[in-house]
């Protein structure tokens, strides 16, 4: 069993993500943290209760990082509706959060315990990048930090940048330069990690899961339905966890602009013209249909 922390900004793909990761056998989620992303932390934090309430887990829960660490703070509500989770009606929750700071309750998690920690991050990496910076301790008990960020195609922010990194690059570039196993998905792999218009029906009747994700998923405008379809960006790291070889990764030097109009950037010296030095397994390829065909199979255990 895979033991995991997820850093996440909930976020229609990130429920998504949380679905399948607390739900799936395999992986043990010790802890998810939140962070300022697609909407404010007050939402991302009621997000994540009413997802681990949905399932009545114990899993615990801390509150993270309000602000990216040095730039102003922008959200994606156009793509996730006002609160994060527009499209289904969540009853309020009364769970309580761990005491302290996502941060701490990190380090303390990780430092007792007795297996190396994987940390998944679904959002900024404004946490990440603290706890590595604070403790860097911990360094020595996480197996692998993945991530979904970046982008070595187009961007869905701008041009170039895609919104995770966009949100917090120096946090990214602390995170992606920090010496540890990085295996990292950005839109060149997510942007085709898509579900398609029957996909997207076909949930609708698979009990009351598959109900709140339709209806999620019908808000959400990560993608478009009719055409591309929608895009399950957060899902990807979750899926590499347990069918890894639905990617093709390829070692590299990949770098994040922090300042003028190309923050938040990602290159990637994918034929090792700038440097030898390798800081990230990038994937580049998914086989999509697998990939679908995963997605679907575990929604489909949940009836
Ligand atoms: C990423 O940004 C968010 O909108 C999604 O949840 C995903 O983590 C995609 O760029
Ligand atoms: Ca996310």
């Amino acid at each position: 069993m895979k033991r995991i922390i997820i850093d996440t900004d909930p976020g229609i793909d990130d429920a998504a993500a949380l679905t399948i990761a607390l739900n799936n056998q395999e992986l043990k989620v010790e802890m998810l943290t939140t962070v300022a992303g697609n909407v404010n932390l007050d939402y991302t934090t009621e997000n994540a209760k009413k997802i681990l309430d949905f399932f009545d887990k114990a899993t615990p829960l801390a509150r993270g990082n309000a602000l990216p660490l040095l730039q102003e703070y922008e959200d994606a509500s156009q793509f996730h509706g006002e609160t994060g989770m527009n499209g289904y009606d969540f009853p309020e929750s009364s769970r309580q959060l761990l005491p302290e700071h996502a941060v701490v309750e990190m380090k303390n998690k990780i430092l007792a315990a007795e297996e190396k920690i994987t940390l998944v991050t679904i959002g900024p990496l404004t946490n990440a990048a603290l706890l590595l910076t604070m403790y860097p301790k911990v360094k020595e008990k996480i197996e692998e930090i993945v991530i979904m960020g970046g982008s070595t195609v187009a961007g869905n922010t701008n041009s170039s940048a895609e919104f995770n990194i966009k949100v917090d690059p120096h946090a990214a570039q602390m995170v992606i330069n920090s010496g540890l196993p990085i295996t990292i998905f950005g839109l060149r792999v997510t942007s085709k990690a898509v579900l398609h218009k029957k996909d997207i029906e076909s949930i609708k009747n698979l009990g009351r899961t598959g109900e709140m994700l339709h209806s999620l998923f019908t808000h959400y405008r990560g993608g478009d339905l009719e055409t591309v379809g929608l895009m399950m960006h957060d899902i990807c790291t979750i899926c590499y966890l347990l069918e890894s070889d639905i990617f093709k990764f390829q070692e590299c030097f990949l770098e994040v602009a922090v300042e003028g109009p190309a923050a938040g950037t990602t290159v990637a010296d994918l034929a090792g013209r700038y440097t030898e030095a390798k800081n990230v397994k990038l994937a580049v390829d998914i086989d999509q249909k697998r990939f679908r065909d995963w997605v679907l199979k575990e929604i489909a255990k949940l009836k």
